[in-house]
């Protein structure tokens, strides 16, 4: 047996894949190095064609690497292939299910290729079922099931052998906010109680924002950022503070008063409002208030404007991953 106790789950080191087309090559992954801590949610977060399937696939064993080397839950992804399977959950980004199979026989037939007995296949699918909003399908043909239903039904099918890792490959398309946000629930709650360890690709800001533990930001083929997502936003030049002023007098005042906080960069002037970054605002206010009270600056308004995963995006590549 391979030894998983205390290292990493997943350790890829120089990961590439080259694909041959008609007219030369596509580097779709250009030498990927990924550390993934057991019980780590990470976020795999980049635009449409950055990589994140295609590593996907090589770390789930359904593609061969060009180049490079990983391990995946102790197994080597080259030596020990069945090794990495038997070990690990994957959601495909286009699903699994076939239009006439049952749900609930996909569920049990899926669990049964790992040695799962029927009767517990059937307990595990139903509770599954459930957690996720799909009670009543168990009987359904996949063909006649909702895109959103379908698309929870491929995720019981990668769960439901309790894998320590799963692969989830954008696991909310075509999810409607409320069974995102469950989704998101379920994934955490699976985390919490059973230690599994998620490793899940999306081009959704606030989801790779508000699940993940870590994220590492894809673009072209390459990790340009990784971090958790507060840290990543702090790369960012910082909150960005809006103070409004009662009139124009004050603002040579408050301007200097605001670029004397630690780290803050050279607040800007326009009219009666003066704009300026501090590393962290909110933190900053407070303090910020009563200096503006007690040099008698009449300040009307004030806002700070955390920022997003897309702002850290737009800082590293130029680009916006909205586009
Ligand atoms: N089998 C293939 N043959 C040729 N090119 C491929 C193949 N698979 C992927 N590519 C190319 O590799 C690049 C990366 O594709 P990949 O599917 O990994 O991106 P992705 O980050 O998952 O994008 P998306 O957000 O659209 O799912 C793209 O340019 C894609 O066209
Ligand atoms: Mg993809």
């Amino acid at each position: 047996m391979p030894a998983i106790a205390d290292g990493p789950i997943i350790e890829a080191r120089g990961l590439k894949r080259t694909f041959k087309i008609r007219k030369g090559t596509v580097e779709a992954v250009k030498g990927i190095d990924l550390t993934v801590q057991p019980g780590e949610i990470v976020g795999f977060l980049g635009p449409n064609g950055a990589g994140k399937t295609t590593t996907l696939r090589m770390l789930c064993t359904l593609l061969a690497p060009t180049d490079g080397t990983a391990t995946v839950v102790g197994c080597d992804l080259r030596d020990d292939p069945v090794g990495v399977r038997r070990r690990i959950g994957y959601v495909a980004q286009s699903g699994t299910t076939t239009g006439e199979a049952v749900a609930g026989q996909e569920i049990v037939s899926q669990a049964q290729l790992y040695g799962i007995d029927r009767k517990t296949a059937t307990e595990r699918g139903k509770a599954l079922l459930k957690s996720l909003d799909l009670d009543g399908i168990w009987d359904r043909k996949c063909g006649s099931l909702s895109g959103g239903q379908r698309r929870r039904l491929d995720i019981v099918m990668g769960l439901v052998h309790e894998p320590k890792l799963v692969f989830l490959d954008e696991p909310t398309t075509g999810l409607d906010p409320q069974a995102r946000a469950n989704l998101w629930h379920h994934i955490r709650d699976l985390r919490d109680r059973l230690g599994t360890t998620i490793f899940l690709t999306t081009h959704y800001m606030d989801e790779a924002d508000s699940l993940s533990d870590r994220i590492l930001i894809v673009d072209g083929g390459k990790v340009v950022a990784q971090g958790t997502p507060q840290e990543l936003k702090q790369r960012v030049s910082g909150d960005a503070i809006t103070l409004t002023l009662r009139g124009r007098k004050d603002t040579a005042q408050a301007s200097e008063i605001i670029g004397g906080f630690e780290g803050a960069d050279t607040p800007n002037v326009d009219g009666n409002v003066v704009r300026a970054h501090l590393p962290d605002g909110s933190t900053a206010l407070p303090q910020l208030l009563r200096a503006l009270d007690k040099a008698g600056v009449d300040a009307i308004g004030l806002e700070v404007a955390r920022p997003t995963l897309d702002d850290v995006f737009l800082t590293l590549t130029g680009r916006s991953l909205r586009d």
